[in-house]
């Protein structure tokens, strides 16, 4: 499930990743736990999606004596979390970029169309002027996403990643003739999507699992 390979996606197989997401795929797997690996992968996933972020020289003065140390350039990141499932990831990336700015996107997928719609939007008022990270945990037919980075766009944001759990070979292809300019990483590309526009194997209803709604 990690043998996939497209330009301006990048499959995380670490063994950390991929032992923890076959957890995640249990059914029997309680919500508790899901909630506590979805943060513990967002943590992991948030290392390699800002691997590399450029740095700037930073002068200063260690108790021994003056030295160049290197900071991240720019303004504060910005996390956006599609909810409600993108919510699970948002933790996990703030403990290890706790200066991260939120947006909020809402957005639910019709179940008979599969088409998303959206309800709710909040983002900084500079939003514009920062690496927006939108996070969801799956990415199925690409419906969503497409439309948050849509959003995110016409706010005039041109500098944006994309980061889920599982997705599927259809949506990845969706996703990236859409929004090209935009990198995706993935901690698994599974095999397709069925009739109901689930991803097989996937884990099912992400925001379901999460929050213990079914
Ligand atoms: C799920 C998931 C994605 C979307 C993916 O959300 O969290 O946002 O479906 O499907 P797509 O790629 O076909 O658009 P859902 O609409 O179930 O809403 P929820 O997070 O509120 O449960
Ligand atoms: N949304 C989910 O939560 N899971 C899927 O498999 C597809 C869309």
């Amino acid at each position: 499930m990690t043998a996939f390979a497209a330009d301006g996606v990048t499959v995380v197989d670490h063994p950390l990743v991929t032992h923890k997401l076959s957890i995640m795929r249990a059914k029997e797997t309680s919500t508790v736990q899901f909630r506590t690996l979805l943060r513990e992968i967002s943590t992991l996933l948030c290392y390699e999606v800002t691997r590399e972020l450029p740095l700037e020289d930073w002068p200063l003065e260690t108790p021994v004596g003056p030295t160049t140390g290197r900071k991240i350039e720019g303004k504060k990141l910005v996390f956006v979390p599609i909810l409600r499932a993108g919510l699970g990831l948002v933790e996990g990336m703030l403990d290890l970029v706790p200066s991260a700015r939120v947006a909020h996107v809402g957005l639910y997928r019709d179940p008979e169309t599969l088409e998303a719609v959206e309800y709710y939007f909040r983002a900084p008022e500079d939003v514009a002027d920062r690496l927006c990270v939108v996070v969801d945990p799956m990415l199925a037919t690409g419906g969503s996403a497409i439309a948050a980075i849509d959003r995110l766009k016409a706010r005039g944001v041109r500098d944006l990643r994309f980061v889920c759990l599982v997705a599927a070979p259809e949506g990845v292809a969706r996703l990236r003739a859409a929004h090209p300019d935009v990198p995706v990483w993935a901690a698994a590309v599974d095999g397709h999507l069925n009739d109901h526009g689930y991803i097989v194997p996937g884990l099912g209803d992400a925001g379901d699992r999460l929050f213990g709604t079914r």
